[in-house]
């Protein structure tokens, strides 16, 4: 499968986002990642469909929206609108997780889940017609710069075993270039990483380290 990496935007320089986007796609980012937080399931604030929108005139490499958000679904046709290409909510959120997706399948994105580190792979395993990607947090969402935690590994192995090729298997939170061949030999093939692109020098550089 094809690797993509991902930059979070949460890392970046909250003063000049476009500048900073273009220079990581530049640099080779497959995707970016855009991480939505409402003060609500995850303390922090970050950012709302206006920055999609000012985001989509300036790159044409899909935008992955993760909403760290209570009721995601009031919330999927304005991101859509916005530009978003892929919108992921979480499962611990959801009650009607199966309609959620449904509806961003609708609006026309690709249909994601995360699941926080004490959510069980299993807890999808009835809805995986209805996953376009299942994004594994190997941090506790709200912050960036946190250590991987290890038991992610396992998770990703039982993902893609549940989930097949046709799924996108995204890995959210302390991904570094010491931790991505592991990562990837676990069956993930989508990598977000916030510190360690936007928080190096060299975009370029980081992006390659990665991918080594
Ligand atoms: C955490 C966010 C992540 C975050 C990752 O809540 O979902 O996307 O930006 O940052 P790093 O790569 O620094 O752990
Ligand atoms: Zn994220």
């Amino acid at each position: 499968m094809k690797i993509n990496i991902a930059p979070s935007i949460l890392a970046a320089d909250w003063g000049k986002f476009r500048e900073e986007v273009e220079q990581v796609v530049d640099a080779g980012a497959d995707w970016i990642h855009i991480d939505v937080m409402d003060g609500q399931f995850v303390p922090p604030i970050t950012f709302g469909p206006d920055l999609v929108k000012a985001l989509r005139k300036s790159v044409s490499v899909p935008l992955d929206v993760h909403l760290m958000i209570e009721n995601p679904e009031n919330q999927v046709a304005a991101f859509r609108d916005a530009g978003a290409d892929v919108i992921t909510v979480h499962q611990e959120v959801c009650p009607h997780l199966h309609r959620v997706l449904q509806s961003i399948r609708d609006s026309g994105a690709k249909a994601g889940v995360a699941i926080n580190p004490s959510t069980p792979v299993s807890s999808i395993a009835d809805l995986t017609e209805s996953i376009d990607l299942l994004c594994i947090m190997s941090v506790n969402p709200g912050w960036g710069g946190q250590s991987f935690i290890n038991k992610s590994l396992g998770k990703i192995k039982e993902a893609r075993e549940l989930l097949g090729e046709s799924t996108d298997i995204e890995v959210d939170g302390g991904v570094n270039a010491d931790l991505a061949s592991k990562i990837i030999s676990a069956g993930a093939n989508v990598l977000v990483a916030g510190t360690a692109v936007f928080g190096k020098e060299n975009y370029q550089e980081a992006m390659l380290s990665l991918r080594k």
